[in-house]
């Protein structure tokens, strides 16, 4: 029989920044759903992606001297990094600059044209830049972004708009007749009253103030602005409209699409008239999940290293992250992050309640029975509540999940934990190993414990990424036979060997940690006094100064000096000639920063060899008196390299 399909989406990440613990919310949670559905026999296709088009990318890649394309691959590369460290199962990676993207956006856009569902009139209103929305006079808060509070600018221009208004009908009687489709219900009611009820305007779909952009084949003046761009990317990379619809016909309409709470409205307003436009199926469901908040608001990256996945991960360990994530928030609601409510679940969960167990049971079957698993003996009156929740745990961590109930599920499998763990108390091993017959009875509460962490690890399989095989080695039991097919009671074998093992989640003591963390992110203390400033050098005279040559030039390529620590070697180009200059500003700069940046050359010094490479020049810096900031000197505005400065 054909397995059946799941496809599961994540929002594309917005390529403008660096993601902080906030954005991998959606994609953990989005990750546990596709682990959890492909444990469960299903045929699982999980897509995330990049939104890379716009205004913010083009201004930002603009500031730092750079191509948007040259931008969004550097921040691309690290979004698929931050991926890769939380053990995202992606099976695609979708960028709406790939072609495959590209091409199919704008077939969607000529066909809504040709079909007259987009037409052409001219644009104003406000607009946010940093959110890429446009905003009426209405909705704008005391002047400025209803979003982010941001200033607005006011434009007009002509743009192409879709007849949104057109299929608000036929949307509000789909929801209605599939109370499953925005999830969860609360939001059904909110898009219903907030924006389908009281009538939708037509959406404005093209820009044509910046270029960057996917362009309107027919009118290339213009790009496709954001929400027709972006949105297509569930289908594009299915295929859809290319000449290999395989993907495509196998698993769409989504199963689900997993979205933060700020665009579900695009999610279940825009995207299904754009389907029903294209004659297409609309998705099962869309998930709008809340916000990790910090400080009350949503997080965002300015807060600095706390919130780098990154370094989180490094910090604690990928599945304390996971665990956090998927733990804390309440599935649709929004929850804090906090050092201190991460370092308590590690502490509490982690390891006190699921690593003591392991280590606990692992030690007292190697200390009364020579680190082998007994057989089941004799039977107490205290197994039956393990026994029972062993038994129902699958089908209980089903139900949650089957409603998308993340922290529920695991709450589940955490109960059979705490249930094991006063099973211990209540059995009081240590009692029993000191007779004959208690020993009998020790093989079955060994054994029950051996077998209960061992179902709880295979549920956890969805959740905690390394943590399952780290409980099986100790176990004893081979990971790869630990399937779902092999949840049932009674699949520990008694005769195996308990390897015992490092503790899986080491307690962090949270007054030291707590300390050591305000130390990081304390701004580094203001200097006691002003250091002296440099004395003047010796007065020269203008002609001794005008034998300075010092001229404008463009570092073209730039390359650390093997083996010198403080040394930079960089090609610099001064009008038609480029020469090599070597600078001794490792220290301050990466070589990426700067290529391409405009430079003062000291053009006729001596040249030197520096660590075997000639210098042909100086390039001008400023520092202060300690030499701890630094900053090379280039013109206010762009000039011609090769002109003089004087
Ligand atoms: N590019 C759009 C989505 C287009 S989908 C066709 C976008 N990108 S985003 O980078 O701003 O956000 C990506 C996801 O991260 C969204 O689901 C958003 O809700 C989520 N989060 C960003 N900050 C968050 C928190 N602090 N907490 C939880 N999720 C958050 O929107």
């Amino acid at each position: 029989m054909e397995k059946k399909t799941f496809y599961i989406t994540t929002p594309i990440y917005y390529a403008s920044g660096a993601l902080h613990i906030g954005h991998a919310y959606s994609t953990v949670a989005a990750d546990a759903i596709a682990r959890y559905k492909r444990q469960r026999g299903f045929d699982v296709r999980f897509l995330t992606g990049s939104d890379e088009h716009g205004q913010k990318v083009e201004r930002k890649a603009e500031e730092r001297g750079i191509t948007p394309k040259q931008y969004v691959d550097e921040i691309v590369a690290a979004f698929q990094n931050v991926w890769k460290v939380l053990d995202v199962s992606n099976d695609d990676f979708i960028r709406t600059t790939d072609e495959r993207h590209i091409k199919i956006v704008q077939k969607i856009f000529k066909q809504l044209y040709d079909q007259g569902d987009i037409y052409k009139s001219s644009y104003t209103g406000h607009y946010c830049t940093p959110c890429e929305s446009f905003w009426l006079e209405r909705q704008l808060k005391d002047g400025c972004c209803p979003d982010c509070g941001r200033p607005v600018e006011l434009v007009e221009e002509e743009s192409y708009f879709f007849r949104l208004s057109k299929y608000a009908p036929r949307l509000i009687q789909h929801i209605r007749d599939n109370p499953e489709f925005i999830q969860p219900t609360a939001r059904t009611n909110e898009m219903l009253n907030n924006f389908l009820l009281p009538g939708l305007e037509d959406l404005c779909v093209s820009r044509t103030s910046f270029k960057w952009g996917i362009p309107v084949d027919f009118d290339p003046k213009h790009v496709v602005y954001v929400w027709i761009d972006a949105l297509s990317n569930y289908i594009t990379a299915l295929g859809y409209g290319s000449e290999d619809e395989t993907l495509y016909n196998r698993y769409w309409p989504a199963d689900v699409h997993i979205v933060g709470k700020e665009i579900v409205r695009f999610h279940t307003i825009i995207w299904p008239i754009m389907l029903m436009a294209l004659n297409l199926p609309l998705p099962k469901q869309i998930f709008g999940h809340g916000w990790l908040v910090l400080d009350g608001g949503k997080i965002s990256k300015s807060v600095g290293n706390v919130v780098d996945p990154i370094e989180l991960c490094r910090r604690y360990g990928v599945d304390a992250i996971r665990y956090f994530l998927l733990r804390e928030v309440p599935f649709g609601s929004d929850g804090a992050f906090t050092n201190e409510a991460l370092i308590a679940r590690i502490n509490t969960d982690l390891a006190n309640d699921l690593g003591n167990l392991l280590s606990r049971t692992v030690a007292m079957i190697d200390k009364y029975f020579d680190g082998v698993i007994p057989a089941p003996s004799v039977a107490g009156a205290e197994d039956e509540t393990i026994l029972t929740l062993a038994k129902e745990l699958p089908a209980r961590v089903d139900e949650q999940m089957s409603a998308l109930h993340i922290p529920d599920a695991i709450g589940e499998i955490f109960k059979l934990i705490g249930a094991c763990n006063k099973y211990i108390d209540l059995t009081a091993p240590w009692i029993l190993a000191r007779s004959e017959d208690g020993k009998e009875r020790l093989k079955t509460v060994l054994y029950n414990l051996a077998e209960c962490l061992r179902i709880a690890a295979i549920l956890l399989v969805p959740f905690l990424t390394s943590t399952p095989d780290k409980i099986f080695a100790q176990l004893g039991t081979a990971a790869s036979r630990q399937t779902l097919e092999s949840v049932s009671f009674g699949g520990t074998q008694a005769g195996s060997h308990v390897q015992k093992g490092d503790a899986i989640f080491p307690r962090i003591d949270m007054e030291k940690e707590l300390k050591e963390l305000a130390a990081q992110s304390a701004p580094a203390p203001a200097p006691k006094s002003e250091p002296e400033l440099a004395p003047y050098k010796e007065e020269i005279s203008f002609d001794d100064f005008q034998k300075i040559d010092l001229r404008v030039g463009e570092v073209i390529a730039c390359e650390e000096v093997k083996k010198a620590k403080k040394l930079l070697k960089l090609t610099v180009k001064i009008g038609n000639e480029s020469r090599t200059i070597v600078s001794g500003i490792k220290k301050w700069y990466a070589p990426a920063d700067l290529i391409g940046k405009q430079v003062v050359v000291v053009a006729n010094l001596k040249p030197v060899t520096l660590c075997g490479v000639e210098s042909h020049g100086m390039i001008l810096c400023g520092s202060d008196p300690a030499d701890e900031t630094l900053s090379f000197v280039s013109p206010a505005a762009p000039l011609n390299s090769g002109w003089v400065v004087r």
